[in-house]
């Protein structure tokens, strides 16, 4: 079984789980926007991960623009993002994200990293825009991702941890005895 791990990552976090994927299945790794279709449809299983900015999963495309050619392999999508785990939230990400054909794709989640300072101008003043908007609102009906944008603050925090593989690694095992 050959396997790849396609990613797209601003600031590190869904990079950093995609070798740690890598390095525990033995697949190829490569950036998303890097890879060829050529070479990716030579692979059995693709394991496609994107950081979340905005409620939106990123270069999720990939998969929306070559679906019919690669719809018999083994297809699985993990993000990365700074809320922490929460099943209802985590179910509507993924309606608004992995919609039409891709809606039956497994996928995961693994909690990423939040420093406003390596942010690029725009994305910094996007958070912070966003910040204000949501101190102002009751804090009784904040959404988690909205909770989590508050206490993150100015501070740096990184949540990355290994553990949150274990599922995904699961995926794909199961793949191999099926
Ligand atoms: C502009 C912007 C928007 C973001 N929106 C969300 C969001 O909607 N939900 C969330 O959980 N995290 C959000 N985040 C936090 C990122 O998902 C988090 O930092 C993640 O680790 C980014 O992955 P990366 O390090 O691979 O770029 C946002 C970050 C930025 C910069």
């Amino acid at each position: 079984m050959k396997g790849i791990i396609l990613y797209m990552s601003k600031y590190g976090s869904t990079k950093r789980y995609a070798e740690w994927l890598a390095e525990e299945t033995g697949f190829d790794c490569a950036e998303t926007n890097k890879a060829e279709f050529e070479d990716v449809k030579k692979y059995d299983v693709i394991v496609l991960g994107g950081g979340v900015y905005a409620s939106g999963i990123s270069r999720l495309s990939f998969f929306k623009k070559y679906y019919e050619e690669l719809k018999d392999k083994k297809l699985i999508v993990f993000c990365a993002g700074a809320s922490p785990y929460d099943e209802e939230a985590f179910r509507k990400l993924r309606e608004h994200n992995l919609t039409g054909k891709l809606a039956g794709i497994p996928c995961f989640y693994c909690r990423g990293a939040w420093d406003m300072e390596k942010m690029t101008v725009m994305d910094r003043g996007l958070c912070r825009m966003l910040q204000k908007a949501v101190a102002k609102k009751d804090p009784e009906t904040l959404e988690v991702w909205e909770k989590a944008l508050l206490e993150a603050g100015t501070e740096r925090h990184d949540w990355t941890d290994r553990s949150y593989l274990a599922p995904i690694l699961e995926e794909i095992r199961k793949t191999g005895s099926d």
